[in-house]
């Protein structure tokens, strides 16, 4: 069995999301960067075993993401799940996890890296927004793209009324695609081609919802 760690920094509703879902794979642990994250308290809840790595406690990235690391291989750790993990991580530890490390990201990247995503689609008037869920590479934001959800962006919508959306969107999406990663349904080859269901995956399988 797939052993998953998820990385958090905040309330963790997808953490809650994941928990949920029920998957093949097992989550044996939950870090935070943020000893006050609610995502901490949801992994207790559920009986998983939590660290607090505090990123203000180390001098530089490399050295707060060496003690993470050490502890993702404490927990034997197969597959890493950021979820609302808000760092940057340094590009060894992305390399030591090639393949193995999934993000969700508010946006349908490529659109939108970066911050406050729902705002900037406002900004420029969007007709669709979405998640995406992606390998985690060394560039932000630009791994290969699994899945993605997608909606329409009402002429109502707000900051918050998206985000809102898009959670609810996130919550189905990334489960979704974890599980597929835990029954082999998805496959990251060595030469970093990733395969759905045995074939090249070129972009992303689209959940839209209208
Ligand atoms: C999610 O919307 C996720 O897409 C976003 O943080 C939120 C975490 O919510 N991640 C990023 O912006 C990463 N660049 P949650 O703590 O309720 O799961």
């Amino acid at each position: 069995m797939i052993k998953i760690a998820v990385l958090v920094s905040g309330s963790g509703s997808n953490l809650q999301a994941l928990i949920d879902a029920n998957l093949s794979g097992k989550i044996v642990g939950v870090i935070s960067n943020k000893p006050e994250a609610y995502a901490l308290k949801r992994a207790k809840q559920a009986g998983i075993a939590t660290a607090i790595i505090e990123h203000k406690k180390y001098p530089n990235r490399e050295s707060f993401d060496a003690v993470m690391h050490q502890q993702l291989l404490d927990w034997d750790i197969d597959l890493v799940i950021l979820a609302g993990f808000m760092r940057i991580l340094s590009a060894s530890f992305v390399q030591s996890w090639q393949g193995k490390m999934v993000n969700i990201h508010p946006s349908l990247l490529p659109n939108y890296k970066g911050m406050h995503t729902h705002q900037r689609v406002l900004n420029t008037g969007d007709v669709l927004h979405g998640c995406t869920v992606h390998y985690v590479t060394t560039e932000l934001d630009a791994g290969q793209a699994l899945t993605q959800g997608v909606l329409k962006v009402g002429l109502h919508d707000t900051e918050e009324t998206l985000s809102n959306r898009i959670h609810v969107l996130e919550h189905l999406i990334y489960p979704q695609a974890i599980e597929w990663i835990c029954n082999g349904t998805i496959q990251h080859l060595d030469n970093g081609d990733v395969h759905y269901k045995g074939q090249k995956l070129d972009k992303p399988i689209q959940f839209c919802q209208f």
